[in-house]
């Protein structure tokens, strides 16, 4: 699997020819102004929540790629009327079985409006599974037992997991997640981006490697395979 990281919680995974691109906030986030927009291509937009910092930058790659936005219920049909027509609602503990591979909707515990104030549903993570491979999406969440669950059914390779703490976990609980899930790989994510999740980067690999788990932190438009 490539894994190309855009900033903040917005990461591009390719598997098995398939491009997946999670949680868009790339023109709004300074961090990421090297990163052109306009050259991303995808076949999927997986959307968390509806919070601004995850969905800002949703119908510029939809007019240019037309990927299909998947997201829960609220958040899919919100883009909906706002004229993206290639979408596919969903809900917790759903899953869809596409071609290539199967995504299933699970657990989360953050909040969810959209840019507007609307309800945007509940939080929502991913498992996407294509072949040998899977790994989990958490999106902003606190650490939850329900993450157990998904080491008793999928066998992961590595977790996505935000460890800018204040809005989300932090690195403590997300090396907590990484277990519970069943990953000795996690790419880091949602840090840095704003005052409030600043971190240690360096402190953070510390605690990570006094657990074995390998603490993957890309620099934004750096590509990786995993
Ligand atoms: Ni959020
Ligand atoms: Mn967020």
């Amino acid at each position: 699997m490539k894994v190309t990281y855009y900033g903040h919680a917005c990461i591009l995974i390719e598997i098995n020819d398939q491009r997946l691109i999670f949680d868009p906030f790339i023109e709004d986030n300074p961090l990421a102004e090297k990163v052109d927009i306009q050259h991303i291509e995808a076949d999927y937009i997986l959307l968390s929540h509806g919070h601004q910092d995850h969905v800002a930058d949703v119908e510029k790659i939809y007019a240019n790629t037309k990927a299909k936005v998947i997201a829960t219920h609220e958040v899919a049909m919100w883009f909906n009327k706002r004229g993206v027509d290639n979408i596919h609602p969903m809900n917790h503990g759903g899953k869809v079985t596409f071609d290539w591979g199967i995504v299933k909707m699970v657990n989360a515990i953050h909040s969810s409006s959209l840019p507007d104030g609307s309800y945007g549903g509940n939080p929502a993570g991913f498992v996407v599974e294509s072949g040998e491979h899977a790994f989990y999406f958490s999106g902003d969440t606190a650490l939850h037992q329900d993450m157990k669950q998904i080491a008793e059914e999928f066998n992961l390779t590595f977790a996505i997991l935000p460890i800018g703490d204040n809005y989300t976990m932090g690195i403590d609980d997300a090396l907590k997640a990484a277990s519970y899930v069943g990953v000795n790989k996690v790419v880091g994510v949602h840090f840095d981006t704003f005052p409030a999740i600043k971190i240690d980067k360096e402190k953070s690999l510390m605690k990570a490697g006094d657990k074995n788990i390998e603490l993957v932190l890309l620099n934004i438009g750096d590509t990786t395979v995993i």
